[in-house]
């Protein structure tokens, strides 16, 4: 196994709101190792962006830590955002986009280079991002985002506000330039076929708490946690069209106040659950929170 790059330790990020503390994300600890595409999953709302923010020094932590063990410190970290159009500067021609990083660290970046590099021309280096595509616009941003070739890319929903028809295109962009430059992903989404195409593990957020890890073929053939099952169940296919979801019930809520996160949802609660929160635990890299992991002891024929 590679060496850590990024190791997040029991990291809770609260907003202040009229009503008292929001907990955004609560004891989140996760690695990424080098060379690595960790996926995050879960519904809106569960503190994925959250959880990017915070990697990149945008939200203070109020608790726990967060590592970053690149020899270049904040240089060695790309971010790619789901929307290409909020992510550029409008007035900006797309070359002085894509040097800016360079500019900031006093480097300099071949701009042709990097532009073709993400299938663009280094003609579009002079135009503005409204005279380019959705897509284009997203290319625009890959390639500011490798510019200092980066240990760790983030990339929180980067095909969510594309075509489909464009969304793979990108996602190929990305896992090609991975192969190419082996750098380390982590990759926010809420599309599950998405991230287990692109990811070796998979992380599942649930209201700011971890509620299972593990390798992504693993995840998705045998999942653990009822609400990782319920995630997978509502993906549409072919067979399922007509039938009603399986599982649980209910859209993201609030979280309680004791007990598991889930449990105002899961199918299986009982009174443990709505008591007392179950801890992460399991095998190396395969985790669960949950009092009846689906297939071990709890019921299999959701
Ligand atoms: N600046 C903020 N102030 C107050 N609450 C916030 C702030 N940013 C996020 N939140 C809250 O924190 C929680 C997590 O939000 P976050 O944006 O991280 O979710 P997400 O998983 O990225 O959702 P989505 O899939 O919709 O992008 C939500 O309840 C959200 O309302
Ligand atoms: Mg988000």
């Amino acid at each position: 196994m590679s060496e850590p790059l990024l190791v997040v330790r029991g990291l809770s990020v609260d907003f202040a709101l009229p009503g008292g503390a929001h907990r955004a994300l609560d004891s989140v600890s996760l690695t990424v190792r080098r060379g690595e595409t960790v996926g995050i999953v879960g519904e809106s709302g569960c503190g994925k962006t959250t959880l990017a923010r915070a990697i990149l020094g945008l939200e203070r932590p109020s608790a726990g830590s967060i590592e970053f063990r690149s020899p270049r410190g904040v240089e060695g970290l790309g971010m790619v955002w789901q929307d290409p159009s909020a992510s550029l500067d409008p007035r900006w021609t797309v070359a002085r986009s894509v040097a800016e990083p360079a500019r900031i660290h006093r480097k300099q970046a071949d701009v042709g280079a990097l532009l073709r590099e993400v299938g663009l021309d280094e003609s579009h280096g002079s135009r503005f991002p409204h005279e380019l595509s959705g897509g284009q616009r997203q290319r625009v941003a890959i390639a500011r985002a490798l510019s200092l070739r980066p240990d760790l890319l983030i990339c929180d929903e980067p095909t969510a506000a594309l075509d489909l028809s464009i969304q793979s295109q990108i996602l190929n962009l990305i896992r090609d330039e991975q192969r190419k430059l082996g750098f380390s992903v982590l990759y926010i989404s809420h599309d599950l076929p998405t991230v287990r195409f692109l990811c070796d593990r998979i992380v599942v957020l649930y209201l700011g708490r971890i509620v299972e890890e593990g390798p992504s073929g693993d995840l998705f053939e045998h999942p653990l946690h009822p609400y990782t099952r319920m995630l997978l169940d509502s993906v549409p296919s072919v067979e399922k069209v007509g039938q009603l979801p399986p599982g649980g019930v209910g859209e993201i809520g609030s979280r309680p106040d004791r007990g598991c996160v889930f449990a105002p949802r899961c199918p299986y609660a009982e009174d443990r659950c709505r008591s007392e929160a179950p801890p992460l635990r399991g095998g190396q890299g395969r985790q669960a929170a949950c009092w009846k992991p689906l297939g071990a002891t709890g019921p299999s024929d959701v």
